[in-house]
């Protein structure tokens, strides 16, 4: 009764108060409420220390949305590597360095997932019944499923298709215009996608679907593209024409790619070494017999190529903007380029093999570098399905919260990396860090081994069940259009330094104007 009469007590004080008093009253409760919960929250041993923020719900979206590396590095100044924040009322738990990789990426199944964290943003884009729309156990096969597309064997026949849609592009009036100028200044942020889902889609879906990117084709994926956004992580759904167009586009390229494989499976033209399409018609039985349907299959390429777009596209603008900066490095790899042809007694650029891309050590650490200082993805969430304990401490973090790891803070922090925000990808020479989980040994989610051990500071793939399956093709794809950047062209900036990053896409993306000046080399033929 005290507590019907302690309410009665205020409401009367309430409705005694003017008009303004009121107001003010209604408006400021909740940053009081806010301030006062904070403070309760802060006195609880058994909860990671809280980042404070002023505005409810919003929390600390902006620092971290703007710059999430400095924010967590304050933040670590101020809590340690254990803290938790505010995230447009998600409470996040970070916990940074090598045992923060181990903690998320090695999480156990019972107690985190992947789904209820990033199904909002990817079931409309990607749709239904793949990735993270079905359980855990169907991810792992669809994953091995993909695997059969990623082959040596499959990369072999890659590197022509992707190197012969590099040179086209090169030479064609709405690419570099190459075959009609000696020099130029190209916009990496349009160059750089667009190279991206053309030798993409060339190798993995084969000749017909990359022919079909004439306008309107490139107009559906543009559409889709708009619809994967962080607003879309935060809305899933709202009455407004680019979440129309996400979702027609998401229909319209779903249904192509279903009358592709329809027409494949009707001619018997199905080879399941020739692309991911047909790898996928070939594999694509779960093992308790369940088969994916055509729409999942069409579902799944999506994914798939939605997974290695922006990832890609990125990592090849940021190194040449890094390598527009150093001539000397762009030499180098020219050279190495060069030798590798000589000692096959060519100067064709066309005589560089898949296996040849596994010789050139520095083109691999430019990427390797490009990776560790541009992580795509800065922040990699689970959300918390059963309360667990956080190793090392004695928080927990209850059901419904979040957890998020981030090894692109890692990677460019000097208590990692000695000049971390230097470009050396010589750094690479000797010392190998990436390797240092091999010693752990492996373990099988159900698409093949990867390393049981996931704290090392480089893991720009991620690790653990989640773990990316694109490595090699985005090696492949990566080091056949830098190889062909450097044989043809030397580079320089247009700006006066590398932009800085812009942290709110969905990747991590050069701040724009990105431009470069290229100019032909001699070796270029064209
Ligand atoms: C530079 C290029 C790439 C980078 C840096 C990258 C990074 C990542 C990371 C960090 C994850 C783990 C996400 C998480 O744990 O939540 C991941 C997963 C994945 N990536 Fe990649 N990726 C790249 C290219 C690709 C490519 C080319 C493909 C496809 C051919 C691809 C397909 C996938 C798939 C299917 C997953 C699994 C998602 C899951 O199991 O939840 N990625 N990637
Ligand atoms: C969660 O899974 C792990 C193994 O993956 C197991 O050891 C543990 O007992 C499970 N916990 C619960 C509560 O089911
Ligand atoms: C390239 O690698 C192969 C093995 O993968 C090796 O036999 C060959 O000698 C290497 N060539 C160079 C130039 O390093
Ligand atoms: C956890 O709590 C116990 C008991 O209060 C204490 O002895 C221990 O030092 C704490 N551990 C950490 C990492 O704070
Ligand atoms: C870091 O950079 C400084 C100055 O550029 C240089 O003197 C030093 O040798 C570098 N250290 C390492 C470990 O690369």
């Amino acid at each position: 009764m005290a507590l019907l009469d302690s309410a009665i007590v205020a409401y009367n004080y309430f409705v005694s108060l003017s008009l303004t008093q009121q107001v003010s009253i209604i408006v400021f409760a909740p940053f009081i409420y806010n301030i006062v919960w904070q403070f309760l929250y802060s006195l609880r041993r058994d909860r990671a220390p809280l980042v404070f923020h002023w505005i409810p719900w919003f929390g600390s979206a902006i620092p971290f949305g703007m710059a999430p590396y400095k924010f967590f590095e304050d933040s670590r100044q101020k809590y340690g590597d254990v803290f938790a924040f505010m995230l447009l009322g998600r409470t996040m738990t970070v916990y940074l360095g090598p045992k923060g990789h181990e903690f998320v990426f090695n999480s156990k199944l019972n107690e985190t997932n992947a789904e209820d964290a990033y199904k909002h943003l990817t079931t409309p884009v990607f749709g239904k019944g793949v990735i993270y729309d079905c359980p855990n156990h169907r991810l792992m096969e669809q994953k091995k499923f993909a695997k059969y597309a990623l082959t040596r064997d499959a990369f072999k026949t890659y590197v022509p298709k992707i190197r012969e849609e590099i040179i086209s592009y090169f030479k064609n009036p709405e690419g570099f215009n190459m075959g009609e100028k000696n020099s130029g200044v190209a916009n990496i942020m349009k160059t750089q996608p667009e190279l991206t889902i053309f030798t993409a889609s060339r190798s993995l879906l084969g000749d017909d679907m990359r022919k079909r990117f004439d306008a309107s084709f490139a107009q559906l994926f543009s559409d889709l593209d708009k619809g994967f956004t962080p607003l879309n992580f935060v809305f899933t759904n709202l009455p407004l024409p680019n979440y129309r167009k996400r979702d027609n586009a998401q229909q319209k390229i779903s249904a192509t790619y279903k009358s592709l494989i329809e027409k494949r499976r009707a001619t018997g033209d199905v080879d399941p070494n020739r692309d991911l399409i047909d790898s996928l018609m070939t594999y694509s039985t779960y093992k308790d017999g369940v088969k994916m349907t055509d729409q999942e299959i069409a579902n799944l390429l999506i994914g798939i190529l939605m997974g290695g777009q922006h990832t890609s596209a990125a990592t090849s603008a940021w190194f040449l903007l890094h390598l527009g900066a150093r001539p000397d490095l762009q030499d180098e790899l020219f050279e190495e380029v060069s030798n590798i042809l000589k000692e096959k007694g060519t100067s064709n650029l066309n005589d560089l093999s898949y296996e040849d891309l596994q010789n050139m050590t520095l083109t691999n650490n430019v990427i390797k570098e490009t990776l560790r200082l541009h992580m795509p993805l800065h922040s990699i969430f689970r959300k918390v399905s059963k309360s667990l304990l956080v190793p090392n401490t004695n928080y927990t973090v209850p059901a419904g919260h979040y957890v998020l790891v981030s090894p692109g803070y890692t990677q460019t922090s000097d208590r990692f990396f000695p000049n971390a925000s230097t470009f050396d990808p010589h750094r690479w020479d000797s010392n190998n860090l990436a390797d240092k989980n091999a010693d752990e040994g492996t373990v099988d989610y159900g698409f093949g081994a990867v390393s049981k051990g996931v704290s090392s500071p480089y893991l720009p793939f991620g690790g653990g069940r989640h773990r990316c399956i694109g490595e090699q093709f985005a090696y492949v794809q990566l080091g056949t259009i830098l190889s062909a950047f450097v044989y043809n062209v030397k580079w320089s900036l247009k700006g006066e330094k590398v932009p800085a990053n812009d942290f709110t896409s969905m990747v991590v993306l050069p701040e724009e104007p990105a431009e470069i000046i290229w100019e032909k080399r001699k070796t270029c033929t064209f």
